[in-house]
């Protein structure tokens, strides 16, 4: 492993966090140039700081959760007097000093809190409010493991493409945008469908949009693929070799036919399958598809014990660094919740030292600051009790 590297890389240099989660006021410095070390016991505040950092790229965080669980709960409540708690949540804040290879950047995001449900996400880049979260993506990208993310092989594939489409935004800070125009249009044709509308001009106008964004982010999840392959074909030392492959029908037609071609398709289609919606049936398209993972011994991913698992994981998440370097100049920051928890000694320290050496900035936690001796010198550590962060020493 190199010594600190004393080049300044990108990420997160400065963090301040109001009544988000576990902390209701908390200011914490880094360097941009070494790994952030965050250890303490269980329910000490360590995955709620990643998920505040989690929220300085578009979405809704490592946890996907509702905003309003993400403001910080008050515990006073008295039994019988239930009635003077606000019912509504309040607000939360993350602020931040990004580095990033476009400069220095001072992000701002967080709710006002009000009517649950309804709640925005506001973000403001140097003191400018955003028009939309989508320019957090022009200045950073993330990507981030978690003990959740754990069995993400064995379940549903709702848990695999948010992943995927996580690894694509990286790329293409528009993506999640398409998704989300995509899936809303899906949503309101389904429920006219299903309502018995029959007003044509509607359905085709929601069907265009359908497919118009929905070939595009089928192509842009394609593109990722091909990005990532010669990585993941070449491997990372202790980390198993991954054969990465989409099933989806629009990402298996863009392998045959033009982009254009697949639009008409798509939308000839729907058109098509309007009377098996309205009856209760489903369609298939980018809402469906499926990233599926092969262990370089030939095994399916959802067939490997849960430390190959992990390791597969981490295969994918390097090989993505590693493309976006290539492609971009820069990794993205990576959030490693409890990764060594699978993780033998010898794999331990590989992945150290591959991420010692990465252009971006990575935080880990753990429970055990021991797990992470082979940083010692090279690491920032900090220790976490009760929501309190205080320097530590390995
Ligand atoms: N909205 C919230 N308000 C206050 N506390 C919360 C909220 N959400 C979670 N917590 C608490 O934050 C604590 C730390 O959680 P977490 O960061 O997940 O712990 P860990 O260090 O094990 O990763 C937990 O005790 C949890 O109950
Ligand atoms: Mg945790």
């Amino acid at each position: 492993m190199s010594e600190i590297n004393s080049k300044r890389k990108t990420g997160i240099c400065k963090l301040k966090l109001t009544n988000f989660r576990c902390y209701s006021s908390l200011f914490l410095e880094v360097e941009t140039s070494s790994p952030v070390i965050l250890t303490g016991n269980n329910g000490s505040g360590k995955t709620n700081m990643l998920e505040a950092l989690s929220f300085l790229v578009p979405g809704r965080g490592l946890r996907h959760a509702r905003f309003s669980d993400v403001a910080m709960h008050h515990s006073e409540i008295v039994l019988g007097q239930e009635d003077n708690i606000s019912r509504f949540p309040s607000s939360w804040g993350v602020s931040a000093k990004v580095i990033s290879p476009l400069g220095e950047f001072d992000i701002g995001t967080g709710c006002e809190g009000g009517k649950e449900g309804l709640e925005r996400r506001q973000v403001r880049i140097n003191g400018q409010v955003a028009k939309s979260q989508s320019e957090l993506g022009d200045i950073m990208s993330a990507v981030w493991l978690t003990p959740a993310m754990d069995r993400i092989f064995c379940g549903e594939a709702t848990q695999r493409r948010r992943f995927l489409d996580r690894l694509v935004q990286a790329f293409d800070s528009g993506h999640a945008g398409r998704t989300t125009a995509y899936s809303n249009a899906y949503k309101q044709w389904g429920r006219l469908l299903r309502e018995g509308c029959k007003d044509a001009v509607w359905l085709r106008a929601l069907e265009n949009t359908m497919s118009e964004y929905g070939v595009a982010v089928a192509a842009a999840r394609r593109d990722l693929i091909l990005r990532l392959q010669p990585f993941l074909l070449e491997g990372g030392g202790e980390f198993p070799r991954a054969e990465v492959s989409l099933s989806g029908d629009l990402e298996n037609l863009l392998g045959e036919e033009p982009a254009l071609t697949v639009e008409d398709r798509f939308r000839e289609r729907l058109e098509r399958s309007r009377k098996i919606f309205a009856d209760g049936g489903y369609i298939s398209g980018p809402h469906q598809t499926d990233l599926e993972v092969m262990h370089e011994k030939g095994i399916r991913a959802s067939l490997c014990s849960t430390g190959e698992q992990k390791a597969l994981l981490v295969s994918i998440i390097i090989a993505h660094s590693k493309a976006q370097i290539r492609d971009r100049g820069v990794a993205p920051v990576m959030l490693l919740d409890e990764v060594t928890a699978h993780l033998d000694k010898k794999r331990r320290g590989a992945l150290f030292s591959i991420l010692v050496d990465l252009n971006s900035q990575v935080w880990l936690t753990g429970t055990d600051i021991g797990s992470f001796s082979s940083l010692c010198g090279l690491g920032q550590f900090f220790d976490i009790d009760n929501a309190e962060v205080t320097a530590a020493v390995a």
